[in-house]
């Protein structure tokens, strides 16, 4: 073996990531990248990257192959992000979907009454009325958080949908919304799923797509975005079945996080009060990630139990005859439906969060150093491996090249090749966007015909014979 590939030891410094490292991470490796960035940015919007867009990639499809694919009840559907104004009259969001906001008079700045009220006064606020929220930050005489004058105006309700209009001319077009949630159209396309994929209670419909909310204070990266991604599963199941359901998806939610590789020490559970419930909901978990300073527990996926209230609702409002005839009892009746929900951007997040690591160790040179390392797991990390040739010469480089190919084509994942730089800045690049294996051609190679490959996490080393690499990484892999 070469020794120029040996590294020194190194000492950790888990759980080293902060917001700001991680975004920074984000910007150089091409993960995410602020939105219209040439343009000053538009806030609150960002852009996946090359890296992003197969971290994201990875993430969606792992999700619709646990959910979808390995489930023999749960179908997909991927619907529209326009869909009739009336579908949200049923819903409830033109009426429910709000956040509460206060003004300053001074400064016109704009604020969540409620995270106004937890983050300055300590005091849980979601789910009370706007009147209670404005006697709140009228006792405690709260200033304007950006100018310090007390001049904050009364809470009222906003809504959060984003509108736009179908037709050239904004006057005489129709009024649609952007939908700020997946959820609907699997209820409103529940009949059409029932008639043709030959489903039976119990059974889901699950979709992956963009949502959007006029949020008014978004921010910390992309945990709180105006567009984001849901991948969400309505489960349909008799009425008195819900409570049992409820209990499964629990389980199956936690048994995924584990299986994206989240730390159970950095996740809990917790039960929504009555007076924070969803209108549509009659119980709420939300699972919780446990952010970096200062924002602290902080969603990251529900799980809800909507009864038939969607149905009921559209039932009432379509005039269409949604009841399910059940078979077995001979009778008929509004399904109830148990709803897991699952941000993407946020699944992300966590996985950034989770996954960075800094380690102490030397450089070249000898010099102390910091190693910094995304230790995703293999599943979700977009390059399963790297090709680097020692050095570039052509010898080298037509093995490694072999190599590259035979990777990504019998293993069928996506490798990266590199060959610029020296090789420790190289193992570097690789640890900074998750690689887990690097595969080393060095001159030993044209002799024995084997590779080193040096692992991400503890940077050891094995001699692997090129014939058996492909074998070898899928294993790993599996
Ligand atoms: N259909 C139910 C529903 O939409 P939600 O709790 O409002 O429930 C579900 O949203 C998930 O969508 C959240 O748990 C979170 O992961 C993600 N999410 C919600 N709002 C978001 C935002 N503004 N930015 C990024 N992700 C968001």
């Amino acid at each position: 073996m070469t020794d120029t590939t040996i590294e020194p030891p190194t000492v950790s410094t888990r759980r080293a990531a902060t917001m700001d490292k991680v975004a920074a991470l984000c910007k150089r490796r091409g993960f995410v990248y602020p939105g219209s960035d040439i343009y000053g940015g538009l806030a609150n919007t960002w852009d996946y990257g090359p890296l992003g867009a197969e971290l994201k990639r990875n993430v969606k499809d792992l999700w619709w192959r646990t959910f979808v694919h390995r489930r023999r009840d749960v179908v997909g559907l991927d619907g529209g992000i326009l869909m009739h104004p009336r579908v949200w009259e049923a819903s409830g969001h033109v009426v429910n979907f709000n956040d509460p906001l206060v003004d300053c008079r001074t400064c016109k700045s704009r604020f969540r009454a409620d995270h106004l009220i937890e983050e300055r006064l300590g005091q849980h606020a979601e789910g009370k009325s706007p009147v209670e929220m404005t006697a709140i930050l009228q006792a405690a005489n709260l200033p304007c958080p950006n100018c310090g004058n007390r001049t904050l105006t009364d809470a009222r309700q906003f809504n959060m949908m984003f509108q736009t209009t179908i037709g050239p001319v904004s006057e005489t077009g129709t009024q649609v919304y952007l939908r700020p949630e997946t959820a609907q159209a699997m209820f409103v396309q529940y009949k059409n799923v029932l008639a043709t994929a030959r489903v039976k209670l119990p059974f889901g419909i699950a979709q992956v797509g963009k949502a959007f909310r006029n949020e008014i204070t978004p921010g910390n990266f992309i945990f709180r975005l105006l567009e984001f991604e849901q991948m969400e599963i309505e489960y349909f199941v008799k009425p008195d079945a819900g409570a049992a359901a409820f209990e499964d998806w629990l389980s199956a939610m936690r048994t995924w996080l584990r299986s994206v590789g989240v730390r159970d020490e950095h996740l809990r559970v917790r039960e929504h009060a009555k007076d924070e419930l969803s209108h549509y909901s009659s119980r709420t978990v939300d699972f919780e990630y446990a952010f970096p300073a200062p924002m602290g527990w902080k969603e990251l996926y529900g799980l809800a139990n909507r009864t038939d209230f969607d149905l009921r609702q559209h039932q009432e409002h379509s005039g269409e005859d949604l009841t399910y005839f059940d078979q077995e009892t001979n009778s008929r009746y509004l399904p109830h439906v148990i709803e897991p929900t699952f941000g993407v951007d946020r699944t992300l997040l966590v996985l950034l969060l989770d996954a960075y690591d800094e380690e102490e160790t030397l450089d070249v040179n000898g010099k102390p150093d910091i190693r910094v390392v995304l230790r995703l797991h293999p599943r979700v990390a977009p390059y399963k491996a790297a090709v680097l040739p020692l050095m570039k010469k052509p010898e080298l480089a037509e093995v490694a090249r072999r190599l590259f190919e035979r990777l990504e084509g019998e293993v069928g994942v996506l490798v990266d090749y590199d060959e610029t730089g020296n090789i420790g800045k190289r193992y570097r690049r690789q640890d900074e966007v998750g690689t887990p294996f690097c595969f080393t051609v060095d001159y030993d190679t044209l002799e024995d015909r084997a590779v080193t490959v040096r692992d991400r996490d503890d940077m050891s080393q094995v001699r692997v014979p090129i014939a058996d690499a492909p074998a070898w990484l899928r294993d790993r892999l599996a």
